[in-house]
């Protein structure tokens, strides 16, 4: 069984479909078409008969000063503004083939099929490619979604517990976001690192449709889509500190248990509330399974986490820039004033989570 949904954009409307065993269909020989994928994929779509252009799915793929080579690599195979970029992999093949589609030849169709969970429940919608200058992570980008995002939910078999839990994470935080029907809804589903093809495709699509309200309402990220940072600053900093030894998604869990902590050093009670204690009892179990975690937060520094801390980019010259949670349990943007005592509150909270998983 298929599920289809569109998703309304100022560039026009964009398809999801989510079907398993849609990676064989989509590579059917069709003509002017170009795919670029991450490495674990070449063979297999090789074998399919396809040309592909390969990359190794880590930050450093992610460089500005990498994208010529791909640029110039598509100029080789042929393609013009007509031919389709057909991007397979996860969150790295999908900012590089967002930005390379948006500026090659000003601009080239392309499709998405998202291979890690965070791809599939998060990324693939919301039309943005961030790519990283120098030290700089996410520093520039573009928003122009596919025109199609077909999500095998197969695909998710043979992903590490790891990427699991990355994606699983930032679906909770959609759904948390979005509201306590939506999270009560999605923690209703059980989903765990174990959880069968036909459970993660529930998430997924549960995943997908809050996260369709907050683009649609907001798709160029200046009011209720900046919500979804939850979890962000700190993980940021997080994935910063650790040289990128903790994943994205892992770190905006651990982010978001930061978040909390924040928010009881800023006095918040959140004792009598079921959403977060639902939340964090979750977020801490997908992070019970992630082995290196520890060996990872025992190497970090305050110093270090302060400092990526300080460095974000959605902080201004007068406030740090956060997403809290409300003793209500919704979400909120939070502008605090980068004072001494601040930086002291956002250091304890970092230093909460170190405890917690360095120990
Ligand atoms: N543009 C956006 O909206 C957006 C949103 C969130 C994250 N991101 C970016 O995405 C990146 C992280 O992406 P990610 O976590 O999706 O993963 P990834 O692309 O970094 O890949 C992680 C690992 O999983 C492997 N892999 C991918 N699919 C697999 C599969 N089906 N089976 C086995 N192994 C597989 C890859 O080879 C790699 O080793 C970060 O750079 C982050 O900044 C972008
Ligand atoms: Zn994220």
């Amino acid at each position: 069984m298929s599920v289809f949904f569109e998703i309304s954009a100022s560039s026009g409307a964009y398809q999801v479909v989510i079907e398993r065993g849609a990676f064989g269909r989509l590579l059917q020989p069709t003509e002017d078409r170009v795919v670029i994928a991450d490495e674990y994929f070449v063979p297999q779509i090789e074998a399919l008969g396809h040309k592909v252009i390969p990359i190794f799915a880590a930050e450093t793929s992610k460089e500005l000063a990498r994208i010529p080579e791909i640029i110039s690599r598509l100029r080789e195979m042929g393609a013009s503004r007509k031919t389709t970029l057909v991007a397979i992999g996860g969150g790295v093949v999908q900012d590089v083939a967002g930005f390379v589609a948006s500026v090659y030849m000003r601009g080239m169709p392309w499709i998405y099929m998202p291979t890690t969970l965070l791809g599939m429940a998060d990324s693939c919608i919301g039309g943005k490619s961030s790519i990283n200058v120098g030290r700089y992570k996410n520093l520039v980008g573009t928003f122009y979604p596919p025109g199609q995002i077909s999500i095998d939910p197969e695909l998710a078999a043979t992903l590490s517990v790891e990427q699991r839990v990355a994606g699983l994470a930032e679906a909770a935080k959609i759904a948390y976001c979005r509201g306590e029907d939506a999270f009560s809804q999605y923690m209703a589903m059980g989903p765990t690192v174990h959880s069968e093809t036909a459970a993660l495709t529930e998430a997924v699509q549960l995943s997908l449709g809050s996260k369709k309200w907050f683009i649609e309402v907001d798709e160029f990220d200046r009011g209720e889509r900046l919500l979804l940072n939850f979890g962000h600053t700190f993980g940021h900093a997080i994935e910063a500190a650790s040289h990128f030894r903790i994943s994205h998604g892992v770190a905006v869990a651990v982010g978001m248990l930061a978040a909390l902590k924040l928010g009881g050093e800023l006095g918040r009670h959140y004792d009598t509330h079921n959403r977060v204690h639902a939340l964090k009892g979750h977020v801490e179990e997908l992070l019970g399974s992630v082995s290196e975690l520890g060996a990872a937060a025992r190497e970090m520094t305050l110093d270090d986490l302060m400092a990526a801390f300080e460095a974000d980019k959605k902080h201004s010259a007068g406030h740090y820039a956060l997403i809290v949670v409300r003793e209500d349990g919704d979400v909120e943007r939070l502008l605090m004033e980068r004072t001494p005592r601040s930086a002291e509150l956002v250091r304890a909270a970092f230093a909460g989570v170190l405890e917690r998983f360095g120990s």
